[in-house]
């Protein structure tokens, strides 16, 4: 009727989230959704385009959500839904001075990141960039079983080394969920920064403690006592202009020669120059990263990719069926009660 088209909500959504998942904002009567519809990155003048009068618009990482996206979008704009746990694509001020709310989803791709960092550890550690490249370029047969070849160090406590310290920059879900993977391990201390304005992180350490017995240790320190003291380094904060290179030649100086860095955050909180140089001349063992500054733009000419200790995922911590379906399913959540005027299941407090 004329009623209802008149007071349709128009919704934007930046990348086709799937048979499963579309029909949640598709079978609405009351929206009007508009999918960007190529398999690519949403053109920025289409999304311009086709934002102004929108009630909601669900976007991905790509999508830059500044005043230019808000202002072009209008008043009628009730909620911007992210299919993501991180929001450094946002600009949280702007949204905040406009009334529009920020849903995210966290949880659904806590365990996927957190095994991803415990395997990316692993991988640096084991020298799996070289070892896989010898079998893949052919090379095994040049390599005979050799007691002490291709020896990196050993994630698991061992006679040897009874003392593993995990060291975690952010301590939040995907933090404390690598933590609980690597107590099967041998760990026995547990090192964390925090962000001192949070609340809660003076009883946290507390808590972990009486969680996993079998800790010898857990401490919240400064970045250089979590630089000198980790066999392992998990970079797992968010990004923006607060953790900008946090991980820079300072810190990467400080780190144990064995020691091993995973980032699987965000890829602005390391100094990627720092590190590639760190590695070339060994102040620390290796690196895992699954996040790069400047990606998708990571060449086989980037310093990191060059360096055999390195080992590079393109931004998959996330990429499991579950998580995924997971993340498209609370970001149609959000999105729907943003634009009912109902509470987000996974609201960002701006
Ligand atoms: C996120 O959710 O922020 C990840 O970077 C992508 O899953």
């Amino acid at each position: 009727s004329h009623f209802r088209t008149t007071h349709k909500h128009k919704i934007v959504v930046t990348r086709n989230l799937g048979p499963d998942v579309m029909p949640l904002l598709l079978n609405r009567p009351e929206f009007e959704v508009i999918t960007w519809p190529e398999d690519s990155v949403c053109d920025r003048d289409w999304f311009l385009k086709t934002i102004p009068g929108a009630s909601g618009i669900l976007v991905m990482l790509s999508e830059k959500i500044n005043p230019e996206t808000l202002d072009a979008a209008g008043p009628s704009l009730k909620v911007v839904s992210t299919m993501s746990v991180g929001y450094d694509h946002c600009e949280l001020d702007a949204l905040a001075q406009r009334g529009v709310k920020l849903g995210h989803t966290p949880d659904v791709l806590t365990d996927a990141v957190a095994d991803l960092s415990v395997m990316l550890a692993l991988m640096a550690g084991r020298n799996s960039k070289e070892t896989t490249g010898i079998v893949q370029n052919g090379q095994w047969p040049n390599f005979n079983w050799a007691p002490f070849s291709f020896c990196g160090p050993q994630l698991s406590s061992s006679s040897f080394n009874p003392t593993r310290t995990a060291g975690f920059i952010g301590f939040g879900r995907i933090s404390q969920a690598t933590l609980a993977r690597l107590i099967p391990f041998g760990f026995t201390h547990c090192l964390f920064t925090g962000n001192p304005n949070s609340s809660g992180t003076s009883t946290i350490a507390a808590e972990i403690q009486a969680k996993y017995p079998s800790l010898k240790g857990v401490r919240r320190v400064s970045l250089d006592e979590l630089a000198k003291e980790s066999d392992v380094v998990f970079v797992l904060a968010p990004g923006g202009k607060e953790t900008y290179h946090i991980v820079n030649e300072g810190f990467l100086r400080q780190m144990k020669k064995t020691a091993v860095l995973v980032n699987t955050s965000r890829g602005t909180l390391v100094d990627s120059d720092a590190l590639a140089k760190a590695l070339r001349e060994g102040w620390l063992w290796g690196a895992g990263i699954d996040v790069v500054e400047g990606e998708p733009n990571v060449g086989l000419d980037h310093p990191l990719v060059k360096e055999p200790r390195c080992v590079v995922l393109p931004h998959i911590g996330s990429a499991t069926n579950e998580s995924r379906l997971g993340m498209a399913t609370l970001a149609a959540q959000n999105l729907i009660a943003g634009v009912l005027g109902e509470p987000l299941p996974a609201e960002l407090q701006l």
